[in-house]
């Protein structure tokens, strides 16, 4: 599995600390299976329900938010310098644990993406959190997780939340 995901999802090495990267790693691994995933899935499963039909996968949503924020970063250290304080290791890890609940708020029926009862009635920023909360993930980026979406609106994000959140919307709203 660990496999796969790092041949779909090579931006996992972005994630220079070996300790937090295999955390990571662990909890795509931990939400695929409760979901009943295999990797290859996540090149059919479409990144949002709101747009259909998607033409989008999650695996291109998520490398997109990674990339989004890592240049979006590097563009503000370039010009702000130590003003503004991006810890880089916290900001992949969160755009790529973003949308991991996702993985259990969408189900498969007859070839059709459809929601789960759990993604009714816990959206995937909090049962995100749910899927870190035991597995070592730092504080930091469970923020990021949670507060990625309009859940987090009357949070104060954290420097990296706030480019999680933005980089996410800047890649849906190229398909909406
Ligand atoms: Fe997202």
């Amino acid at each position: 599995m660990k496999e796969d995901l790092l041949k779909s999802i090579p931006e996992f090495n972005l994630i220079k600390d070996s300790d937090l990267r295999e955390k990571v790693l662990k909890v795509w691994d931990i939400a695929l299976a409760a979901g009943g995933w295999k990797v290859s899935d996540l090149q059919r499963m479409p990144f949002t329900l709101l747009i259909d039909p998607c033409p989008c996968s999650m695996i291109e949503h998520i490398r997109g938010v990674v990339n989004v924020s890592v240049n979006a970063a590097e563009a503000l250290q370039s010009i702000y310098k130590s003003k503004v304080k991006i810890n880089e290791d916290y900001l992949v890890a969160g755009a790529l644990l973003h949308d991991i609940g996702k993985l259990v708020e969408y189900k498969e029926e007859n070839g059709k993406f459809i929601q789960t009862n759990l993604g009714r009635l816990v959206r995937h920023p909090i049962s995100g959190v749910g899927l870190c909360y035991s597995q070592g993930i730092p504080e930091e980026v469970m923020h990021i997780i949670a507060s990625h979406s309009w859940e987090g609106d009357r949070s104060k994000r954290t420097p990296e939340a706030i480019i999680v959140h933005h980089a996410d919307f800047t890649n849906f709203e190229q398909f909406k």
